[in-house]
């Protein structure tokens, strides 16, 4: 298992760590190099949304990950650091579910978000993974407080804003090990913390299309979302899903 973390940079405000470690990664940044930002101006989401954090409140960073994995099994990895996410937040006291593919919620509301941008050179992936980690918030805007939470009010206890980031990267790397081992038991231990499970959802791809309708079964042994529909199960690679009506 290979540490993550090192190098770090951690930098006041930037637009999103997203592309500052693109850009160290271009330069050469090795696996586990890690940029930490305090505030961004240009936070992305998934699936094209913008992600905001108030200043100096989440964990906001972007890990640089060079897995010797193949193109199958660089696709756990975002359910992979969704796990680890949850973990770290059950450790500090959160009752932390996975809402697919890698939301981590508490309390049926958002305490984290995960993105991961994959490109491939000579056959070798480099993946720039981003979390954004409600730690300090004891409000949120009027626009998010019945969606959002954080570490410090899933717990009822303060908690400082970098505190998570050793564990949760330690996890990190035990979980990308586990990839290579047995991904089998990754994606069971995902499973078990699904949120959602016999509740009806739609998933809808990026452009907001609805790719499946029905009740949520589990997870399939690659990490595809099991739904059964009208028509009969299908597995869902990739989308967004909301409760149904
Ligand atoms: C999502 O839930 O849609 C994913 C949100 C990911 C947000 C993090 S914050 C750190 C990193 N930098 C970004 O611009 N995005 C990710």
């Amino acid at each position: 298992m290979t540490a993550l973390g090192t190098p770090a940079r951690h930098l006041g405000t930037v637009g999103s760590t997203m592309d500052e470690a693109a850009a160290w990664a271009r330069r050469g940044a090795p696996h586990g190099a890690v940029v930490v930002a305090e505030r961004q101006t240009g936070g992305r989401g998934r699936h094209g949304r913008a992600w905001t954090a108030a200043p100096g409140q989440s964990l906001l960073f972007t890990v640089v990950l060079r897995p010797s994995l193949d193109g199958e099994r660089v696709g756990l990895i975002p359910l992979a650091a969704g796990l680890a996410v949850a973990e770290t937040a059950q450790a500090f006291g959160a009752d932390a579910r996975i809402k697919w593919p890698n939301d981590v919620l508490a309390d049926g509301r958002k305490l984290a978000g995960v993105l991961a941008e994959t490109t491939w050179t000579r056959g070798r992936p480099c993946v720039l993974l981003g979390v954004g980690l409600n730690v300090a918030q004891d409000t949120f805007p009027p626009e998010l407080e019945r969606v959002a939470t954080s570490l410090a009010l899933a717990t009822g206890q303060p908690v400082a804003r970098l505190a998570p980031l050793r564990p949760l990267l330690d996890r990190l790397a035990e979980a990308l090990a586990q990839i290579e081992a047995d991904p089998a038991a990754l994606v069971a231990a995902v499973e078990a913390r699904l949120d959602g499970v016999g509740d009806p959802v739609a998933v809808r791809d990026v452009g907001g299309r609805v790719v499946a309708e029905g009740r949520v079964l589990g997870l399939a042994p690659t990490g595809a979302l099991r739904v059964v529909t009208e028509a009969g199960e299908v597995a869902v690679v990739a989308g967004d899903v909301t409760l149904a009506p």
